[in-house]
């Protein structure tokens, strides 16, 4: 059996707008996040606190921030790949911070210029520090199926990145499908070997729908037990270290399916596409959700 309520964490701002090529205005970023709290989101990935040499579009970060009007019960959360990112970050006050690791060594060099083991030892002080101050902290798993530049993951190589994770204290961990190369039975493998150090309960689902399979493995994912995913709006999005990766997963599409399947989000869907529709207006491209689309044609 499928759960009954599934939690949803919109990426857009974050996953989705690193990779634009025009600069977004800080004040759209912003107005983005209120439209999606008020379509019932009740977590957004608002940036990442990452260099601006390496991802220009996320500089604004602080500025984002601190214009967003909160609303009670809507968990901020941001990036920060070491300790000069969480110090910077711990200042806007996140409700969350993510470490995010790979698990090929390639995508880890990549993206954020170590390897794995680095990139865990540069984690250790961020979790540490983080949770002394009653943040909470989510770890990313990219390229837990596939990599851009070594082909195919194995599930050991997921177990292995969740078993260090878990050792530094992350609290709940995303298996992320970055360049969306999955297939249902890949998933389901990944997220296998994840849950021999996490509890299902502290896993999300991340899915790139680049080769059109996002649905399919949330529906997998779903079918595990996984509550929560992290989708984007309009289906936004790419890696700037992923080449070719689209969007995650529209989370018009998916709110779509699940409502459809009689499980709660709490998201109002039509006001979900009216954000979705603010943001692809703005970027001057059609929004990349077929629900969308659909709903907008008639
Ligand atoms: P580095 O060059 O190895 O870092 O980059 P460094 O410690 O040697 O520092 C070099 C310079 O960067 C210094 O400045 C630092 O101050 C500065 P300089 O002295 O040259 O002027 N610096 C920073 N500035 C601001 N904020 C910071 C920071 N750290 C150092 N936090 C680093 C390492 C991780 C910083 C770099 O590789 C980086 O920023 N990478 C960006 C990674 C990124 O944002 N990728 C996209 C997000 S991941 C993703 O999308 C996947 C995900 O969605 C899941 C999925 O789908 O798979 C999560
Ligand atoms: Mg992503």
């Amino acid at each position: 059996s499928y759960p009954q309520r599934v939690k949803l964490v919109d990426v857009g701002p974050r996953d989705g707008l690193q990779n634009e090529k025009q600069p977004v205005p800080a004040a759209v970023k912003v107005e983005l996040v209120h439209r999606l709290q008020n379509a019932g989101l009740t977590e957004i990935e608002v940036t990442s606190f990452v260099s601006p040499k390496w991802v220009p579009q996320m500089a604004d970060n602080a500025e984002v921030m601190a214009a967003i009007a909160r609303k009670p019960g809507v968990r901020y959360s941001v990036l920060t790949p070491n300790l000069k990112g969480y110090e910077a970050a711990v200042l806007s006050r996140p409700d969350e911070i993510v470490v995010f690791g790979a698990a090929s060594e390639a995508f880890s060099q990549k993206n954020i210029n170590c390897s794995i083991a680095e990139s865990i030892e540069r984690f250790a002080p961020v979790v540490e520090a983080a949770r002394a101050a009653g943040i909470y902290v989510r770890g990313a798993m990219s390229c837990t199926v596939g990599c851009p530049y070594e082909g195919e993951v194995a599930p050991e190589r997921v177990a292995y990145l969740a078993g260090l994770m878990r050792g530094i204290g992350v609290q709940h961990i995303g298996v992320a499908d970055t360049i969306g190369v999955g297939t249902p039975v890949k998933v389901r493998k990944a997220i296998e070997a994840t849950l021999q150090h996490f509890d299902i309960n502290d896993v999300s689902g991340h899915f790139h729908d680049t080769y059109g399979q996002a649905l399919s493995n949330t529906l997998a994912a779903l079918a595990m037990g996984v509550w929560q995913y992290d989708t984007s709006v309009a289906g936004l999005g790419g890696c700037p270290y992923a080449k070719g990766a689209t969007g995650n997963v529209a989370t018009e599409d998916v709110v779509y399916m699940l409502h459809g399947m009689g499980i709660d989000t709490g998201i109002d869907l039509d006001q979900l596409i009216d954000a979705g529709a603010f943001i692809s207006e703005h970027l001057g491209r059609p929004t990349q959700s077929r629900v969308a689309k659909a709903v907008l044609a008639k």
